[in-house]
């Protein structure tokens, strides 16, 4: 592959960190949006994707006498947004494993929770780097408000028993980081940005901390990264999501973390009855600064380069599996060489179907996307709820009809089908009504748990 050591491509930087510690207003407050508000129980289920051109990011870091000194030598940014409730477990996987660079976001009030170990252990299997943003200052008692300034001037400025709790929270989450092996310091004072991880003081509410938390963005990734970062022309690209967008049919979201995509390449992507091999129509991305997983206008692009998020439409995407590779080819490929790629695709695949119940006894699962319908199993699992069945997308009369041979075998509490944010088309409704069998739907993971185990309780009494 051509490797251009003058050219660097956007860094992907992934934000973990426990539930509600701030992650999705972080990236509100960069964006000016309100992506949290629209959220089901204000809670992140699903990855997100957001472009920073370099022009917005220079806005927030110039506020900083070290952030104008800076050379900013890489195009853009692009943010994932991860959820931190316990039962996302994959997608935080995922996320950390698309990165270059993570934010581990900590509520200063709360310190380090279950799922800020979860995410340390992540990016410690991958050797990630990664910064951590000590969120939510501004409930620091009696903390006056700088809005959008950096830290390093609205933390001086705070009255004195203000600055005395930030250091005496400071000193403790220190602790808790050096005993799972790091050392850190706020960044301020961080003289071994290799060594030690930096802090950064942040409020998602008034926006203390976040000129100060892409200042440090810019200049690790730049300067501890390059080689990372060199251009390739070498394609990397990961589905996300599969949905249905009103005039153009199913299309994919996919994060692009190297090389070109362009319009009329040849992609092969995992597909629940084998691999899909078809054409790109169009290659359309949300604004810059516009959360990739909420609805809004496209624009339509010939060709474009990592790192992105992308919604692609093309032809036979319906069966799309999400939460897999997409590999292209140039000039349409060979047969042997699609051959090899249809298998490569599929591979992701296999590796889910293990989770279907030996004995064939157990209820129907089915999510939005494979990582939902990981979350969903890994879930069931752990709480001893057999799976017989499963699927991908909305749920069809066929999915019922298939639950239904639990009727037969006489286990009528697993002839349930258990969806999770996904459409129930009204005829699989009706069918099952006519066989007084369930649908469990929500769009929360554990609610659907819930109603589930209530209603064993029930037929077992
Ligand atoms: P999940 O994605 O569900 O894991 O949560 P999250 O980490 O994205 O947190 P989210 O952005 O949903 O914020 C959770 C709650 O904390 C919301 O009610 C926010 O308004 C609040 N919140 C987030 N950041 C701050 C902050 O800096 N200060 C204060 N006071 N509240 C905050
Ligand atoms: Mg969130
Ligand atoms: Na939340």
């Amino acid at each position: 592959d051509a490797r251009s050591p003058d050219r660097l491509r956007s860094p992907i930087v992934c934000i973990l960190g426990h539930v509600d510690t701030g992650k999705t207003k972080i990236l509100d407050k960069i964006r000016k949006t309100n992506v949290q508000d629209g959220e089901a129980g204000g809670i992140t289920q699903q990855i997100g994707a957001t472009f920073f051109p370099l022009d917005a990011v220079k806005r927030e870091t110039s506020k900083l006498a070290l952030g104008r000194a800076l050379e900013h030598n890489i195009p853009a940014l692009l943010i994932i947004d991860t959820p931190g409730h316990e039962s996302f477990t994959n997608l935080r996987s995922r996320g950390s494993s698309l990165c270059d660079i993570a934010i581990l976001v900590v509520d200063i009030m709360h310190g380090l929770e279950p799922q800020t170990m979860e995410s340390i252990e992540l990016l410690k299997q991958r050797k990630t780097p990664f910064i951590v943003a000590l969120n939510k200052v501004d409930r620091l008692y009696d903390w006056k408000a700088k809005p959008m300034t950096p830290v390093i001037e609205a933390l001086p400025a705070q009255k004195r028993h203000v600055q005395d709790e930030f250091k005496r929270r400071l000193a403790e989450t220190k602790v808790a980081f050096a005993e799972l092996g790091f050392n850190s310091e706020v960044y301020w004072e961080n003289d071994d940005v290799r060594g030690q991880v930096s802090l950064v003081p942040t409020s998602a509410i008034s926006g203390e901390g976040i000129p100060d938390l892409l200042y440090l963005l810019v200049s690790l990734t730049q300067n501890l990264m390059r080689d990372r970062l060199m251009w390739t022309t070498h394609v990397e690209c990961t589905v996300l999501e599969v949905k249905m967008i009103e005039g153009l049919g199913t299309t994919i979201d996919v994060i692009l973390t190297g090389g070109t995509l362009k319009e009329g390449d040849t992609i092969v992507v995992c597909g629940l009855d084998g691999a899909i091999v078809t054409t790109v129509r169009a290659l359309l991305t949300p604004h810059p600064m516009k959360e990739m997983r909420v609805k809004g206008q496209f624009l339509r692009h010939g060709s474009i380069e990592a790192a992105q998020g992308i919604k692609i439409s093309a032809d036979g995407l319906d069966r799309a599996v999400a939460g897999t590779q997409l590999l292209i080819t140039e000039d349409g490929g060979s047969e042997e060489e699609l051959d090899l790629l249809r298998d490569e695709v599929m591979k992701d695949f296999a590796t889910i179907l293990t989770a279907v119940d030996k004995s064939g006894l157990g209820v129907y699962v089915q999510a939005s996307t494979l990582g939902s319908l990981e979350a969903l199993l890994s879930f069931l699992k752990s709480s001893n709820i057999p799976v017989a069945g499963l699927n991908i997308g909305p749920v069809h009369k066929k999915d019922i009809v298939k639950a239904s041979t639990m009727l037969e075998r006489k286990k009528k509490e697993y002839a349930t089908v258990l969806a999770f944010d996904v459409p129930v088309e009204r005829e699989a409704r009706e069918l099952a009504e006519e066989l007084d069998m369930r649908i469990f739907t929500a769009d929360i993971i554990y609610h659907l748990f819930d109603q589930f185990t209530a209603y064993m309780d029930d037929i077992r009494e």
